[in-house]
C-alpha cells in the first residue's frame, strides 16, 4: 500500500482548514461562490473515512435528487485527485459510496425526505 502525503489543511481553501484540526460538534461554512466550501468538505470526507474506522458520513442537500450530479459527483473526484479512489465503490444510482476495506459509507439524502434520514445504520 503506498504511502499517501496528504496535507489537507494546505491543500484547502486557508479559511476553511479549521474544518481538518478544529474538535467543534458543529461547524458552519460560509462564503461567496465558488471559494471552496464544498471542496473542502469533500476533502474532510474523504480523509475522515480513509483515517477514522467509526466514521461514515451523510451528506444532505435541499433536494435529495440533486446529490448525484453535485456532491456525489464531487466526492468522486476527490477521491480519484487524492488517489484513493480506488479503495471506494461507487454506486451512481442509489447514490452511495462504499469505502471496501471497512464497508465504511457515505451517504446522500434530501432535507425533502426527512423520513429518509430516520433509523439509518449501516
Ligand atoms: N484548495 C483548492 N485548490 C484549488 N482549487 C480549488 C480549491 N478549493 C476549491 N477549488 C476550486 O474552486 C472552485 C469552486 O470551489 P467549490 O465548489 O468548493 O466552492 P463553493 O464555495 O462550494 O461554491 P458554491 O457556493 O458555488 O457551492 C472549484 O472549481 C474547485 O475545484
Ligand atoms: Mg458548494
Amino acid at each position: 500500500m503506498p504511502t499517501i502525503n496528504w496535507k489537507l489543511p494546505e491543500m484547502v481553501s486557508a479559511a476553511y482548514a479549521p474544518l481538518f484540526t478544529s474538535d467543534k460538534r458543529y461547524i458552519v461554512y460560509k462564503g461567496s461562490r465558488g471559494s471552496g466550501k464544498s471542496e473542502a468538505a469533500a476533502r474532510k470526507a474523504i480523509l475522515d473515512i480513509v483515517t477514522k474506522p467509526y466514521v461514515n458520513w451523510l451528506i444532505l442537500r435541499r433536494y435529495a435528487n440533486t446529490n448525484r450530479q453535485s456532491t456525489f459527483t464531487l466526492i468522486q473526484k476527490v477521491a480519484t485527485q487524492l488517489g484513493v479512489s480506488g479503495l471506494f465503490q461507487f454506486n451512481s444510482s442509489l447514490p452511495e459510496i462504499t469505502y471496501k476495506p471497512t464497508g465504511q459509507k457515505i451517504l446522500f439524502r434530501g432535507a425533502d425526505k426527512p423520513l429518509s434520514i430516520t433509523s439509518l445504520s449501516d
